[in-house]
């Protein structure tokens, strides 16, 4: 009998902090795993304040969280598992996947790949030193698939807690399809547990993922949660309901209103949301005339009515996605 899929809400810079992963975790069961976004270490080996707010596991508990570290130097990264670990985690997650321009010129996230014997280096010293596992979340190359064969001949000699395969190159960003031909040589090559990420944006893609590779232990999905926050709780066979929709919502508005200044904090964290959220109703304008907003008192009554009264979708319209709407920031400071 294939194990029971384990399912993780990936990580999204910005969007995916404390209070979101909560509030969502109150409303929608399901979800295992709350990857949190990447946090890079301090030059001064301290973690701040911010930081230690967003690792503060609250209610969902140590287990149920996995932080993320961006960073490319072994040292940083030693010092932040033990951090953490001093924290109670048991695992931390290594970042090989961010695109963004500041972050790759660096050699950080996705910038690790361009060099596989030095990515070999580093991989080679974290994993004779941390003190906690160690899992990956990578993509599959810079500029071109043909880059993950060797990537995978590296990544394949260490004993990763979970491996988790964004089958899209840097230069890709989020756009277009997914290399299921490079994940499925991941599947080949690899031996420690994998998880597969990128595209999953309804129950039927996640059933026909796993139809085709049945030993994937997990997956984690990103937009997908964003556009419909139930569909998690949908793969394992309960509903969506506007009620829970609406009260969800409303508890995250009030709880960025609690925090953030309206206009400046929590309006634009709300547009990041709406972006997808938008695809789950028939399009009636609403999102463009949302976008356009510059209030919290302009925005917040659109919001209201097209969850009150939008014409919600079976599934979430992806064909939609204005792909200029959410683009990861290189701003790892705003984990709220
Ligand atoms: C706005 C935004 C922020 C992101 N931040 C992170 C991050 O901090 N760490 C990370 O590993 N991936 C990050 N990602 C990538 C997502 O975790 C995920 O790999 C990507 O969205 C593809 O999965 P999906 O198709 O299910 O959305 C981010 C993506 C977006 C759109």
């Amino acid at each position: 009998m294939m194990p029971e899929l384990r399912y993780a809400f990936a990580p999204m810079e910005g969007v995916t902090g404390k209070i979101l992963r909560e509030l969502h975790a109150a409303y929608f069961p399901g979800v295992d795993r709350y990857c949190m976004p990447f946090m890079t270490p301090t030059d001064v080996h301290k973690l701040t304040d911010r930081q230690l707010r967003a690792l503060d596991p609250g209610p969902l508990g140590i287990d149920r969280l996995l932080p993320q570290v961006l960073t490319r130097s072994a040292e940083d990264f030693l010092w932040f598992a033990s951090a953490i670990a001093g924290l109670g985690y048991r695992e931390v997650n290594l970042n090989l996947g961010c695109p963004s321009g500041t972050v790759v010129s660096k050699g950080r996230g996705a910038g690790m790949l361009r060099d596989p014997d030095a990515l070999d280096r580093f991989l080679d010293q974290i994993f004779r030193a941390s003190p906690i596992a160690v899992s990956v979340k990578t993509r599959i190359g810079l500029e071109e698939p043909a880059e993950f064969g060797p990537i995978l001949q590296v990544l394949a000699r260490y004993p990763i807690r979970e491996l988790t395969v964004h089958p899209r190159t840097r230069r890709e960003m989020y756009t277009g399809g997914v290399h299921l031909d490079a994940f499925a040589e991941a599947v080949r090559v690899i031996s420690v547990p994998l998880c597969y990420n990128g595209n999953l944006f309804s129950p039927e893609s996640v059933f026909l993922l796993r139809e085709r590779f049945p030993s994937v232990s997990s997956v984690m999905i990103g937009r997908g949660l964003l556009a419909d926050p139930a569909l998690v709780t949908r793969c394992r066979g309960g509903e969506r309901s506007r009620e829970t929709l609406i009260s969800f919502h409303n508890a995250l508005c009030a709880a960025y209103l609690e925090r953030l200044h309206p206009n400046q904090g929590a309006l634009p964290k709300l547009k990041e949301i709406w972006a997808m959220l938008s695809l789950l109703f028939a399009d009636d304008g609403s999102w463009k005339r949302m976008r356009k907003c510059k209030t919290w008192p302009e925005f917040y009554p659109l919001t209201q009515q097209l969850l009150y009264t939008g014409t919600l979708l079976p599934e979430a319209d992806f064909s939609r996605q204005n792909q200029s709407d959410a683009i990861p920031r290189p701003n790892p400071e705003t984990n709220a």
